[in-house]
């Protein structure tokens, strides 16, 4: 039995939980958790905030651990490796997505927390590929925001061939944001930081931003016309992207890696003219993961983390709820 933490409905506490996970998959590998990152999908998740939780619900998906039993199949990855799963934890390796390297665009691809048990647990099960072995250097302490909130924030950089001379901007400095700024900064980036606490102002200039606008003062918003080549969105709650849209550089992007459920609502006037771009992603797929992990190493790129132990799970939560985390909430051993 996988001894886990569970809630058995939606915006429940959660409680000790064990489940059976049956044999293992001949593709599968059972991972010895060390940690888990706790991403905001994991709150909305927890909450049914979109509408596709099934209970009871495991929830962690930024897990890091030991290789601790390998399916018949399973030849890359040995016992005792120390390996990291992220939001998907199976594709079908099939569909044309999945055979193009598109993987998180499969659509029978395994949500890690959902029909799927994650990584609050002592144990966990994934299918060998979506385990990506850590590489030298990366502190495995850390490690788990990058499976997530750092694929996240990395994937558009790769997908839409951001160039260095480019100006980008971070919407929302939480765990996924903080870990944009350094990857865009890295990348060779100018980065401006979009905060709405003063108080990370300082924090996010000390992780590679080389400017911070008050994201909910619409004066401050509007000097920035037409600056940004790129925005990323990582906030989960609806801004007035209009504004937001007026702050874009011809042949600018707006991409969403927050997820809300309400509409944007913009006018196909204000794309044209610029020839101006909206789009959205999810997570990065298990090859951009492990060229992201390479490149976080290279360039000392690491969440900033708060740990907490597995048993103290729900006031973890809280912490993450709070708003008051600085970046990233982690379970650990
Ligand atoms: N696309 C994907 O594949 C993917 C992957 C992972 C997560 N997500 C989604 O990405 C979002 C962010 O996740 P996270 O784990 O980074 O969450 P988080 O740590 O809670 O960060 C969200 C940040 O948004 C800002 N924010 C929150 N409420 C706000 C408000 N009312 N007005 C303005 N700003 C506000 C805050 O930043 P400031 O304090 O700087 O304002 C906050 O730190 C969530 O919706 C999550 O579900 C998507
Ligand atoms: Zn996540
Ligand atoms: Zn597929």
């Amino acid at each position: 039995m996988i001894k886990a933490y569970a809630a058995l409905e939606a915006g429940a506490e959660l409680q000790p939980f064990e489940y059976d996970p049956g044999e293992l998959g001949f593709d599968e590998i059972e991972i010895d958790v060390q940690h888990c990152g706790i991403c905001h999908s994991d709150l909305s998740m927890i909450n049914n905030d979109w509408n596709f939780s099934s209970y009871p619900i495991v929830p962690g998906h930024e897990v890091i651990g030991t290789v601790a039993k390998v399916g018949t199949e399973v030849t890359h990855l040995k016992v005792g490796q120390t390996v990291g799963v992220g939001w998907q934890s199976g594709y079908c390796a099939t569909c044309n997505n999945c055979m193009e390297g598109d993987h998180n665009l499969c659509s029978t691809a395994t949500a890690t927390i959902a029909g799927h048990h994650g990584g609050f647990a002592d144990t966990m099960r994934a299918q060998a590929i979506s385990a990506i072995p850590l590489p030298d250097g990366l502190d495995p302490t850390k490690a788990g925001p990058l499976f997530c909130g750092g694929v996240t924030v990395y994937n558009p950089l790769v997908q839409y061939d951001v160039k260095p001379t480019d100006k980008v901007a971070v919407i929302g400095i939480g765990g996924l944001g903080h870990l944009a700024i350094q990857f865009c900064n890295a990348w060779g980036c100018e980065v401006t930081a979009f905060t709405s606490s003063d108080n990370k102002r300082d924090e996010a200039l000390a992780m590679g931003a080389h400017d911070t606008i008050n994201s909910t003062d619409p004066a401050a918003i509007a000097q920035a016309q037409g600056r940004f080549d790129l925005i990323l969105s990582t906030v989960n709650v609806k801004l007035d992207w209009p504004l937001y849209l007026s702050t874009l550089n011809k042949k600018g992007r707006l991409h969403f890696l927050g997820a809300t459920l309400e509409p944007v609502e913009i006018s196909v006037m204000q794309l044209m003219g610029g020839q101006t771009s909206i789009s959205s992603s999810p997570v990065g797929s298990p090859a951009v993961i492990a060229e992201m992990l390479d490149f976080a190493v290279r360039h000392n790129i690491e969440a900033h983390t708060e740990h907490f132990k597995f048993e103290e799970v729900n006031e973890a939560i809280a912490r993450l709820e709070s708003g008051k985390a600085r970046y990233r909430v982690v379970l650990s051993r």
